[in-house]
């Protein structure tokens, strides 16, 4: 039998074992099973450890433990380092576990019709450092806006050392940019259904040119975007990403670039 887990805490919500089983059976793998485990804390490195007796061939991490995994591995690729963020890990051939981020390629797969120059991003919890990551390679600007303004400030200071232009600023919560054609909600406001972040953005009414992006694809429709439809901009929720990320870590361990279809798209619905 060769394991796959997706964890996190909470996890009874993942949609990561839906969309990797189907694919374990369009590909006619047999024994392979991939399935969700809630973890504390406390026992991340006993996961890695799984990993390394190849009682797991691979894992997905989600919130809260994107960072906190990091100390427990031999080693990250590039983009992990970066970010600071691992949501998939493997065991490579010199026996060493390894985290790799996907998000980041999922996040630029899923913009890929795109290519917005001055952005603005909402939040700066633990997915966003893959969000900003991508963007400074495309963008002339990116402004990034969070409730605590510190955790933007030391987004920005991360983010530069890699970000080639330096093109990372912080703005207080409440204010926005005056040119912005794509922005992200990075925050967890939306998951539950009557959430909302309480911005206005009426200086974007009807403006064709503006896309709203969510990272979050449950609800469908969160109130940021229902705003944003109503107020006549281009809308786009977290599917998309999040499809592609699960796309990159099967392929990173089965050698198979699986297929994005319509069915699986309907998945998720
Ligand atoms: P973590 O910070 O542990 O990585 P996260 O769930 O990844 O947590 O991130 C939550 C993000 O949503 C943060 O940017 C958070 O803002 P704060 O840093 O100010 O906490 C944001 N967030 C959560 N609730 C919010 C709210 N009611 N209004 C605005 N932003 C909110």
């Amino acid at each position: 039998m060769k394991k796959y887990l997706v964890i996190g805490n909470p996890i009874e919500h993942s949609l990561s074992p839906l969309i990797h089983n189907y694919w374990i059976k369009k590909y006619n793998l047999i024994d392979y099973v991939y399935e969700k485990r809630k973890v504390e804390e406390e026992n991340l490195g006993r996961i890695v450890e799984e990993v390394k007796m190849d009682v797991l061939k691979g894992v997905n991490i989600t919130v809260p433990f994107k960072k906190k995994i990091i100390p427990f591995l031999d080693k990250l690729d590039i983009t992990a380092t970066n970010t600071q963020s691992v949501n998939t890990l493997y065991k490579e051939d010199d026996g060493q576990v390894i985290g790799i981020n996907t998000d980041v390629q999922g996040f630029k797969a899923s913009l890929s019709k795109y290519h917005a120059k001055n952005i603005f991003v909402l939040g700066a919890g633990g997915v966003t450092s893959s969000i900003v990551y991508h963007l400074s390679l495309t963008a002339n600007k990116i402004y990034i806006s969070n409730r605590t303004r510190e955790k933007a400030e030391k987004l920005k200071n991360e983010g530069n050392k890699w970000a080639l232009r330096k093109n990372i600023e912080v703005i207080d919560w409440g204010e926005k940019p005056k040119v912005c054609d794509l922005v992200v909600n990075t925050t967890s406001v939306g998951l539950k259904n009557d959430e909302n972040l309480g911005l206005d953005f009426k200086e974007y009414e009807n403006n064709k040119n503006v896309l709203f992006y969510d990272l979050i694809y449950n609800p469908k429709e969160t109130s940021f975007l229902k705003d944003a439809r109503l107020r006549g901009n281009k809308t786009m929720n977290g599917k998309k990403m999040f499809l592609y990320q699960a796309h990159f870590a099967f392929y990173k361990w089965m050698g198979i670039q699986p297929e994005i279809d319509d069915k699986i798209i309907k998945l998720l619905d």
